[in-house]
C-alpha cells in the first residue's frame, strides 16, 4: 500500500466511512488513479490531467471527480469514495457473489467490488464510457469484472446476481434488476424531494416491493426510463435565480441550527408529507435546501437548519402554512431520521417501461440503531 493510500483510508475513515477491515483494505489496494486515466474536471472547470502537479494528491481525496462532462453538465464521474463505502456496506457484499452494478463510470466501484471478492457485471449506457472503464479494469489487472454497454433498465438479460448495486440517480426500480438480483438487496439512489436518498431495497419483479434508507446522496440523474416522471414525483430541483424573494414567515426555533444530518432528516420527512417539496437555492442569501415549490415555480416556502420558515410568491401564505406544519409534525414525531421510514414502493412511470417507484411511507415502530 502507497502512503498516498494509506492516508487516503484513514481520510475515509475520519469522514465517517464505514469501513471494515475488507473494505479498507479494497480501498488501500485498487489504484484510483488508473480509473481517471484522462484526468478530471476541476472545481473551477479546468482539467486535472495525469502527471499534472498535484494530480495524484487530488485523486486521493474523498471528492467526486468529474470525467466526462456535456456541456456544463456532468454526465459520468468517480463518485465520493465515503458514500462509495457507505453503499458498499449497506450492499452486504461477500466473497463470491455476483453483483450487477448498475453504471460502470470509471469502473472504479466495479474494481472496489473485485477487491471484496464479487464477480461483477456492471452496465453503462454510454458506449465511450464503457469502453474507457474496460481499458482502465484491465490496466490495474482487475479480474472478474465485466462491463457492457447498455442502458441499464434492462439490467443484464440472461444473467443472474445475488445483489445489485446503482450508481446513478433513478425515479423508481426496473423490476428487471428485481429478476435478476435475488435475494438482493438492490441499493440505489432514488428521487426524493431534489436529492436522492440511498434506498435497500428488496422485493419480487411483481411485488411487493420495501425500502429503507440508507443514507442521504445527490446523484447524476439517469438517461432513459429509470428517470420516468410518476405521480409520486417531487418538482426538480429549481436552478439559481429562478424563485422570487422570500420574507420570514416563523422566526428561528433552533439554536444552534440542525446538524447537516438532521436537516437532511427533516428535509425527507418534507418529503414524505409534501408532493412540492425540492431542492432551490433562495435568492439574495447564501442557502439552499428543501423549498415546497408552488405551482407556478417560482415561489412557495422554505424550511432553514434553524427552523425558521421563509415564503414568497403568490402563494406565500398557503405554503408558509404548510412549511411550519411540517416543521411541528417533524418534531412532534420525536425528529425522525431518515432511516426510520418503511417505504412501500409502486409499479408506475412510463407504462412500456414501468418502475417501482415510492409511493408510501410509515415510521417504523422500531427505531433502528442509529450512528
Ligand atoms: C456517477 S457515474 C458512475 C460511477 C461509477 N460506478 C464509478 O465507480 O466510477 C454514473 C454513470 O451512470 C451512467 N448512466 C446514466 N444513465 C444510465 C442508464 N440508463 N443505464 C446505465 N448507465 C447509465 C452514466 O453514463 C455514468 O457513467
Amino acid at each position: 500500500m502507497t502512503d498516498l493510500r494509506r492516508r487516503f483510508v484513514e481520510q475515509l475513515r475520519r469522514n465517517g466511512a464505514p469501513l471494515t477491515p475488507e473494505l479498507a483494505a479494497a480501498f488501500a489496494a485498487v489504484p484510483r488513479e488508473l480509473f481517471v486515466a484522462e484526468g478530471f474536471q476541476r472545481r473551477d472547470g479546468s482539467w486535472a490531467r495525469p502527471g499534472a502537479a498535484g494530480f495524484r494528491d487530488a485523486v486521493y481525496r474523498d471528492d467526486v471527480l468529474v470525467t466526462k462532462v456535456d456541456g456544463r453538465v456532468a454526465v459520468s464521474s468517480s463518485s465520493q469514495p465515503s458514500l462509495m463505502a457507505i453503499m458498499l456496506e449497506g450492499l452486504e457484499v461477500g466473497p463470491g457473489d455476483r453483483v450487477l452494478e448498475i453504471g460502470a463510470g470509471t469502473g472504479y466501484n466495479a474494481a472496489l467490488l473485485a477487491a471484496l471478492g464479487a464477480w461483477v457485471t456492471s452496465v453503462d449506457v454510454q458506449a465511450d464510457v464503457a469502453e474507457r472503464a474496460r481499458a482502465a479494469l484491465a490496466a490495474a489487472g482487475v479480474e472478474g469484472v465485466r462491463v457492457i454497454t447498455g442502458d441499464g433498465y434492462a439490467g443484464a438479460p440472461g444473467e443472474t446476481f445475488d445483489r445489485a448495486i446503482v450508481t446513478v440517480g433513478v425515479a423508481g426500480v426496473s423490476p428487471h434488476w428485481l429478476a435478476q438480483a435475488q435475494p438482493g438487496p438492490i441499493v440505489v439512489p432514488v428521487e426524493h424531494a431534489g436529492t436522492h436518498p440511498v434506498l435497500a431495497v428488496h422485493g419480487a419483479p411483481r411485488g411487493p416491493v420495501t425500502a429503507t434508507v440508507i443514507c442521504p446522496s445527490g446523484f447524476m440523474s439517469a438517461a432513459g426510463p429509470l428517470t420516468a416522471a410518476h405521480p409520486r414525483s417531487h418538482p426538480h430541483p429549481v436552478p439559481t435565480g429562478a424563485l422570487a424573494a422570500f420574507a420570514p414567515v416563523t422566526p428561528p426555533r433552533w439554536d444552534p441550527p440542525l446538524g447537516s444530518y438532521a436537516y437532511r432528516d427533516l428535509w425527507y420527512a418534507a418529503g414524505v408529507w409534501s408532493g412540492r417539496a425540492t431542492h432551490a437555492a433562495l435568492p439574495d442569501r447564501d442557502v439552499s435546501g428543501v423549498v415546497l415549490l408552488d405551482e407556478q415555480g417560482a415561489g412557495g416556502a422554505a424550511i432553514l437548519p434553524d427552523g425558521s420558515v421563509l415564503a414568497g410568491g403568490d402563494q406565500a401564505a398557503e405554503y408558509g402554512d404548510q412549511a411550519v406544519l411540517i416543521v411541528d409534525r417533524w418534531e412532534a414525531a420525536g425528529r425522525p431520521s431518515m432511516r426510520e421510514w418503511q417505504i412501500t414502493l409502486q409499479l408506475t412511470g412510463d407504462p412500456q417501461a414501468p418502475i417501482w417507484a415510492p409511493a408510501a411511507w410509515s415510521l417504523r415502530p422500531e427505531r433502528p440503531e442509529l450512528a
